[in-house]
């Protein structure tokens, strides 16, 4: 499975990206509003940092304006990959912007329907929402099963990106499911490596290792 960031934060980013563990990078209007700078520059940063495809957000809710927004956001860099919202006007931009040879990311998708429908418009991503589905009550994982099962049955190549991951178990229930990408906040993707256990023998086999040293 792939680790996207789910951040627009350059410096988590890096720290991330030095590891050599990070495929890529989503962010949206709330994860840029976060950090300083014009949009643009913040986009061209991260591609410059991370080698793998970067989603950046359309804000138009018409089609021709995502497609407009999106033609120049895909001028930035190779990287850009268009996030457009699941709507019918999304749908049709999803499509357009596939014949031009412009990836998209299918954002905000809630339900298997939403799923297929950016699929078959020809999303190269899409991004259903676990983290917001669990906090309305439902079992947001469920989503990745529905799609992952649906894009089998028909051969879709969309590949799903686990979005709005809130904690380390989402990520091991994407693995389990099979899921093509988690894009995991800087927060999670740090206790993905911790463990009390491995600190507290690490500080067990530090304090033998000083009685041998001393020999
Ligand atoms: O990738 C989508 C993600 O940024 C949404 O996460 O935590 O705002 O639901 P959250």
């Amino acid at each position: 499975m792939k680790i996207f960031l789910d951040t627009a934060d350059i410096n988590q980013i890096r720290e991330a990206a030095a590891i050599g563990l990070v495929d890529g990078v989503t962010t949206n209007p709330t994860l840029v509003s976060r950090v300083e700078g014009k949009f643009e520059d913040i986009i061209r940063e991260i591609c410059e940092t991370v080698d793998g495809p970067v989603s950046a957000e359309v804000v138009s809710l018409d089609a021709a304006g995502m497609v407009e927004e999106a033609k120049k956001l895909a001028a930035i860099h190779k990287n850009v990959v268009i996030k457009i919202p699941m709507t019918k006007d999304g749908a049709r931009a999803i499509r357009e912007l596939k014949t031009l040879g412009i990836r998209t990311n299918c954002t905000l998708v809630f339900s298997a329907n939403q799923a297929y429908i950016a699929a078959k418009a020809g999303a190269s991503y899409v991004s259903p929402f676990i983290g917001r589905l669990d906090d309305a009550g439902a079992v947001g994982m469920d989503l990745i099963r529905e799609t992952m099962q649906i894009y089998e049955n028909y051969g879709f190549d969309t590949e799903v990106i686990v979005a709005s991951v809130r904690h380390p178990l989402h990520v091991v229930e994407s693995l389990m499911i099979g899921a093509h990408i988690a894009t995991i906040p800087s927060g999670v993707f740090e206790k993905m490596f911790k463990h009390p256990l491995t600190d507290k023998g690490i500080d067990s086999f530090l304090a033998d290792w000083e009685k041998v040293k001393s020999r």
